[in-house]
């Protein structure tokens, strides 16, 4: 049965009336157009998916839409702030870490939210929380550079 369901997307309220145990991911992507949050597997397996809820990093795909009322919900689009993109966007950008690019969006998400956690994560934190995150091109050491690019860049604004 539908309910109604309001949160905020980046910095937006929304209301829209769906089925509450509809993944987040398709609510982001089909009701709000949000096609920056990528469908991978479906099934919590690659993170392609990631979105933050309440500032943590989340696999949409395995979000319910139920799950997301009341919530604030930040999807890629959102980060930049007054034309400025995000540290972690510019260090992806700097190091080239990407080929189709598929992934990105998840990878980006899931950093910001382990550095909204953690803001001195270490290499260790990023490799042990980044390990869900698949890259189908395999560009992991550039990824993993600009991982830790972003990682230092948020210790010299601190
Ligand atoms: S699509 Fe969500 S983890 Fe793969
Ligand atoms: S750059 Fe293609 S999936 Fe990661």
């Amino acid at each position: 049965m539908a309910s109604t369901i309001s949160f905020t997307v980046n910095g937006q309220a929304r209301t829209i009336t769906t089925d509450p145990q509809r993944p987040l991911l398709d609510v982001l992507r089909e009701d709000l157009q949000l096609t920056g949050t990528k469908y991978g597997c479906g099934e919590g397996q690659c993170r392609a998916c990631t979105v933050l809820m309440g500032g943590k990093s989340v696999p949409s795909c395995l979000t319910s839409a139920g799950d997301a009322d009341g919530q604030t919900i930040l999807t890629v689009e959102g980060l930049a702030k007054d034309g400025k993109l995000h540290p972690v966007q510019e260090a992806f950008l700097a190091e080239g870490a990407f080929q189709c690019g598929y992934c990105t969006a998840g990878m980006i998400m899931g950093m910001v939210g382990l550095l909204n956690e953690k803001p001195n994560a270490s290499e260790a934190d990023i490799r042990g929380r980044m390990q869900k995150h698949l890259c189908r091109c395999c560009s992991y050491p550039r990824i993993l550079t600009a991982l830790k690019r972003a990682a230092a860049a948020q210790k010299q604004v601190k």
